[in-house]
């Protein structure tokens, strides 16, 4: 059941460096990133997995030291658009039509209505938009892992312009927004793993409207 994976997994402290997923979990959680509801549908995002033990070394520094960075196995990466342009937004419409062997005058409305909006838009709010759609895929990813039994720490503890540099994302108009190591908890040097999970109340939580 969904609530007992979220109610297992935490925001792992410690992993064990000597503990490494199997790349059939790893896919399926890179799945379910891929299969993110995103605005538009337009995917704004790539994910990088990175598994080279010198990059993670110089990524560590850069990311509050934190331990998990060089002692997991595989570590997701979510780099949005750095802006959208026209050619992304045709690309991504392109693919629909092409995958669907059909179109729509309500579509291709649709995707004039994107570029007569978004390309004019500051870089900027376009591409926090973009990191917006990232973040869902870090939750559906997060929870994938849980599902999978594998721990994880979402991460946006780190310098996104020096990541940005050691990965070479802005040659590729990505910049990163948060990461996602992946590996096994080490529960006798973790902090945090008898804790318990503290959320506000439902009654903190939610406004019934009825
Ligand atoms: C976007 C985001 C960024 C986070 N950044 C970090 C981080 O850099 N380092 C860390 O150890 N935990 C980080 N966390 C974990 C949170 O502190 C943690 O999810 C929260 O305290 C709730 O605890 P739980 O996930 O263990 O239930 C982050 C979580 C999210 C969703």
């Amino acid at each position: 059941m969904l609530l007992e994976k979220l109610n297992w997994r935490y925001a792992a402290k410690k992993m064990d460096p000597s503990k490494a997923v199997a790349e059939d979990k790893v896919e399926r959680i890179i799945e379910a990133a891929r299969l993110a509801p995103t605005s538009s549908g337009l995917q704004p995002f790539t994910l990088l997995v990175v598994t080279n033990k010198e990059i993670r070394e110089k990524i560590k520094p850069i990311a509050w030291n934190q331990g998990q960075i060089t002692d997991c196995s595989h570590l997701l990466v979510f780099a949005a658009w750095d802006n959208y342009t026209a050619d992304r937004i045709n690309g991504m419409f392109d693919l629909v039509n092409a995958e669907r062997n059909f179109t729509s005058e309500g579509w291709e409305n649709y995707r004039k209505m994107l570029l007569d909006t978004y390309p004019q838009r500051d870089p900027q709010v376009n591409f926090e938009h973009a990191a917006r759609q990232a973040y869902i895929a870090l939750g559906l990813a997060t929870a994938a892992a849980a599902f999978e039994g594998v721990d994880s720490t979402p991460m946006e503890g780190f310098d996104p312009a020096a990541l940005d540099e050691i990965l070479d994302l802005r040659a590729k108009g990505l910049r990163s927004v948060a990461i996602l190591p992946l590996g096994y908890r080490e529960a006798e040097n973790d902090w945090l793993v008898n804790l318990k999970k503290v959320r506000r109340a439902r009654e903190d939580f939610v406004i019934d409207v009825k």
